[in-house]
């Protein structure tokens, strides 16, 4: 809690209560041993990585595999065979991913037994996507390692390869037969990084390519957001807290504005950031996802099914967007030259960006006003802003709950009896507060907004876990419920196309339009109602 400084030794006396309790709680023998639970299901199977040789796979996966299998959380027999264009071996790719591990999760050990262990289960297959022998060679080499583990085939296949290619290999896996495991205890499961699709008529087609090879729920579509410890904790705080949920509605919250904002540019994904824009690569999917998951009613269970129900009934009950509602509800920009906040260093334009057409027009901020028409939610604006290059790194929530009437404290002078915000932050930071009104001390009666705060790294002692390695465990244990559905995932495009298609019939607005480093254009403040202005967030 922000409260006069006399309460601070209180408050340190809480934390450190709560950490003992903490503490206490993740005891050796416990039941409710994190570790424990996440191993059950965990059972030898063979990872099959296509795009091996990409920057996710180097950043995100190996770093994520490789921390899971330190943390004893791959089982053993578990293989990862590449599936690749460029010619390597099982031993030079073995070094490649030495080399991802030494610069993307450098605290890890790269040599030892450690890393020896999981070298030792790499394997490297060359083929072009399109050249169905190379599937052939695959599921030899798969066979072979089925064999030596003596453990049926358990194969899951991870599309993180550039979306042009999921559909040849998609179709390859099914001629090959390896879309369908043998035995009874054998399995196959894809999962396929995002973008799905580019507009609801490509998402559509991507899903038509996969159901006759794949079945829905052999397939795992990722959002690494919902792999997130704080998105996940969305539904926990809504639904494990009795105090919140009888408020979540249009009778008392004013408004729901959600940030997804980064400090980074393009970081030399240029040319395919250029082909996307903010609100295919990040507002379809990582910013409507925290969206459901505010608006969704309670799911009836925590299996993978009721929630996602819940997910998409909230996605088709956003009012779609006519031409003209995109003019009104909705604004572009693309940052110019500028200079960061917190360095002074200064920061190139987007049409200076290494791989950038000069003459771009390539949103990269996006804000719109989105309109829940249901019961719970019928005159609450949710405002989504998200956007590259902006003042400060952060992805939040922040609920506005409706002022109190203009009685009793609302009309004492020297006071400010601010509306109650729940934020979110979701990243970095990551917690959440409460603002509430009080008294400040004195013989006065003055009213000032304080803030309850809680933060993750202070009430537990354990690490935020990386989301794709939660991810990745997940899809090994077959638990499909932080990853997208078919009609989820058509259902976000069926938001976001219209609006990606007035975008393009209308003009341009003059780019650049905010400079690297602020906060994005004028014009999104535009979007609020009764000349509000967006909530600093953090
Ligand atoms: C990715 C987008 O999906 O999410 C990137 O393609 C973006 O452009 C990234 O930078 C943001 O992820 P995070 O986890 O850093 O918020």
């Amino acid at each position: 809690m922000t409260v006069p400084s006399d309460s601070n030794a209180a408050a340190d006396r809480l934390r450190s209560t709560i950490r003992d309790a903490q503490t206490a709680d993740v005891d050796d023998d416990s039941p409710c041993d994190d570790n424990e639970t996440l191993s059950e299901g965990l059972v030898p199977c063979r990872f099959v990585l296509f795009g091996a040789t990409g920057d996710l796979t180097h950043r995100k996966i190996v770093p994520a595999l490789y921390s899971l299998s330190l943390q004893g959380l791959l089982p053993d027999g578990f293989h990862l065979v590449a599936f690749a264009r460029r010619d390597k071996t099982d031993e030079s790719f073995r070094e490649d991913l030495r080399t991802s591990i030494r610069e993307f999760a450098p605290s890890q050990p790269s040599d030892g037994p450690q890393w020896d262990k999981f070298a030792s289960g790499v394997y490297y297959v060359r083929s072009n996507f399109d050249d169905p022998s190379g599937y052939v060679r695959l599921a030899e080499r798969l066979k072979e390692l089925d064999i030596v583990g003596s453990t049926p085939d358990r194969r899951l296949f991870y599309l993180a390869t550039p979306p042009e290619y999921f559909s040849q290999i998609i179709e390859n896996l099914g001629a090959a037969g390896l879309n369908n495991p043998v035995g009874n205890d054998g399995w196959s499961r894809i999962i396929i990084e995002k973008p799905f699709g580019s507009d609801l008529e490509s998402a559509r087609k991507l899903n038509a390519q996969l159901g006759p090879v794949f079945k829905e729920d052999q397939v795992y579509r990722i959002d690494h957001y919902l792999g997130k410890e704080t998105v996940q904790n969305i539904l926990v705080l809504r639904f494990a807290n009795q105090i919140f949920e009888p408020l979540w509605n249009q009778k008392y919250i004013d408004n729901v504005q959600i940030t997804v904002a980064e400090t980074l540019g393009v970081e030399g994904r240029g040319d395919f950031f250029d082909s996307v824009g903010i609100a295919r690569d990040v507002v379809q999917n990582h910013a409507l996802q925290v969206l459901t998951l505010i608006g969704m009613e309670p799911p009836v269970s925590l299996t993978a099914d009721a929630i996602r129900d819940e997910k998409v009934k909230v996605l088709r009950c956003i009012k779609p967007f006519a031409f003209e509602d995109v003019a009104n509800w909705t604004v572009r920009g693309q940052y110019g030259p500028g200079a960061s906040p917190s360095t002074g260093e200064e920061l190139p334009g987007y049409r200076q960006e290494e791989k950038v057409d000069p003459y771009s027009s390539t949103e990269t901020f996006a804000a719109f006003r989105f309109q829940l028409d249901n019961w719970r939610w019928a005159g609450v604006p949710f405002y989504v802003q998200a956007g590259k290059r902006l003042a400060k790194r952060t992805t939040s929530v922040r609920i506005q709950f409706k002022a109190v009437p203009e009685v009793l404290f609302a009309r004492l002078a020297c006071s400010d009896v601010s509306a109650n915000v729940l934020t979110i932050r979701i990243q970095p930071d990551e917690g959440a507060s409460l603002e509430i009104c009080s008294k400040t001390p004195g013989p006065n009666v003055r009213v000032h907004p304080v803030k309850m705060d809680f933060q993750y790294g202070e009430s537990f002692s354990s690490p935020i876990r990386d989301a794709y390695e939660r991810l990745i465990l997940d899809a090994i244990r077959g638990d499909a419920s932080l990853f997208a559905r078919n009609d989820e995932v058509e259902a976000a495009w069926a938001i976001m196309t219209p609006i990606l298609d007035a975008w393009r019939d209308l003009s341009c607005p003059l780019f650049p339009n905010y400079p690297a480093g602020s906060w994005g254009p004028e014009a999104a403040n535009n979007l609020l109602r009764d000349g509000a202005v967006w909530m600093p967030p953090g």
